[in-house]
């Protein structure tokens, strides 16, 4: 944060909920946008696949590997990836990485390992009990304190009652 500012870097960047992403962090006076990532559109201008960003950044996306996010010095990642079931090959080197995740699949977001099972239709339950358990759910009427400090945020999705 040697600028003052969290740096910060968009996995997933040229979906739908990582260009909204974008758009918010850009706006955000505490973020320098450090990296936007894309294995499709790699070395384009963000603002090709985000035209609403045209004029706010003249960033390129990036490799969309770990060890490329990890050389641009970040502090915090965020996961944009396709549901579910990607993010937890990212997560655990990410954060023992050190560096603050906030994942906005559904891969962090239930406590118990069992219940991807029942409820993502996983063959396994969730192989990383330990850090399912450090995961602090992303809603602030309910956690503001421990959002706080939290290092690894499973971001709320948008849930539907069954019919
Ligand atoms: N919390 C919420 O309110 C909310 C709302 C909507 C969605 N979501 C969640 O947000 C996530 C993204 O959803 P979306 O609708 O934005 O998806 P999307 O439009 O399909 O975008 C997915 C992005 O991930 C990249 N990607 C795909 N597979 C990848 C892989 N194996 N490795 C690295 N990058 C990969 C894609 O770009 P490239 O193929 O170019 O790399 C693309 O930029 C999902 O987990 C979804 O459940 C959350």
């Amino acid at each position: 944060m040697a600028s003052g500012k969290y740096r910060a870097c968009v996995v997933g960047a040229s979906g739908v909920t990582g260009g909204e992403l974008l758009r918010l962090l850009l706006n955000h006076p505490g973020i320098e946008l450090a990296c936007a990532t894309s294995r499709e559109f790699k070395g384009e201008y963000i603002f090709r696949v985000h035209p609403n960003l045209r004029g706010r950044t003249n960033l390129t996306f990036s490799d969309s590997t770990i060890d490329a996010i990890l050389k641009k010095e970040v502090d915090v990642v965020f996961l944009a990836l396709p549901p579910h079931g990607q993010s937890i090959e990212w997560v655990p080197k990410l954060y023992e990485a050190g560096l603050t995740v906030i994942d906005l699949s559904a891969d962090f977001r239930l406590k118990d390992p069992n219940a991807y099972v029942e409820w993502y239709g996983w063959e396994k339950p969730h192989p990383y009990p330990d850090l399912l358990k450090k995961a602090v759910y992303g809603l602030p009427e309910l956690h503001r304190e421990e959002l706080r400090n939290a290092k690894l945020i499973a971001v709320p999705g948008c849930m539907q009652p069954q019919p």
